[in-house]
């Protein structure tokens, strides 16, 4: 049965890792704020920690975005736990700390935000990956919700997502369009593209949506642009502070 676009996205507007310029990304911080500012969507990057607990995290290393070192793949639950993932963007979210996949879900279902769960896994870690993230988020999901949309960058990934979790939507996540997208988008049986802004025309736009699919466009934060792909046909934009770009859209 096909999904409508409404299921896909309750607003056209989507939080990307929460309202990641206004706090730390990926953090139940940042997904608070995006629910303060109104949005009803968030997207997070989920992966795995060495003692395979599903978190939320979008580095494949930790220093970026922690005061920690070395590859996520390497750290225990435990450890990660007593890193500081907020002090980085600024000294009032110090003590911040890397979530669980179940605490981004509890609080997402708090704020009532629709969710863009990415698989985003560790090298070498793709397919226990996407069974481990899929099987915690399945724990907390009743049929009577909202089914959370699933999207990778990985087709192996999202190969394990269409054959564990075949009633959530999917969404294959490119940079740009790729040459084998119809195929892939048959046999991953995905409901949309998720395409990268890289000079992202209206007539690839439209190519794919008279494919029948959706089209959701990373990751946007010029309001002007945010029309012009919404008027091409762009089904939503991720924007990294939702409130803002919501505000300009009136
Ligand atoms: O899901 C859209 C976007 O988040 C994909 O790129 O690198 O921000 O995870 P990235
Ligand atoms: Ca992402």
């Amino acid at each position: 049965m096909p999904i409508g676009l409404a299921t896909l996205y309750p607003s056209p507007v989507i939080g990307h890792r929460g309202a990641c310029a206004l706090a730390p990304e990926n953090t139940l911080a940042s997904f608070r704020q995006a629910a303060r500012d109104g949005a009803a969507m968030v997207e997070f990057d989920a992966k795995l920690t060495a003692d395979n607990r599903a978190i939320v995290f979008h580095d494949d290393d930790l220093e970026r975005t922690t005061d920690g070192t070395g590859p996520v793949q390497d750290i225990t639950f435990e450890a990660l736990s007593g890193l500081d993932a907020g002090g980085w963007f600024s000294p009032a979210f110090q003590g911040a700390q890397v979530p669980s996949l179940e605490e981004v879900l509890d609080c997402a279902q708090d704020h009532d935000l629709a969710i863009n769960l990415e698989l985003k896994p560790c090298p070498n870690r793709v397919e226990e990956t996407a069974r481990v993230v899929l099987a915690t988020a399945a724990l907390q999901w009743s049929a009577d919700d909202r089914p959370p949309l699933i999207s990778s960058f990985s087709r192996a990934a999202l190969a394990v997502a269409r054959d564990l979790a075949p009633s959530w939507p999917r969404a294959l996540l490119c940079d740009n369009l790729p040459d084998d997208w119809r195929e892939q988008a048959a046999i991953l049986r995905v409901q949309a593209l998720h395409l990268g802004d890289v000079e992202l025309s209206p007539a690839t736009i439209a190519q794919v949506k008279n494919h029948g699919l959706a089209v959701a466009v990373w990751t946007v934060n010029d309001p002007e642009r945010v029309r012009f792909l919404l008027a091409a046909g762009a089904d939503a934009v991720f924007s990294d502070d939702p409130g803002a770009i919501r505000k300009a859209l009136g």
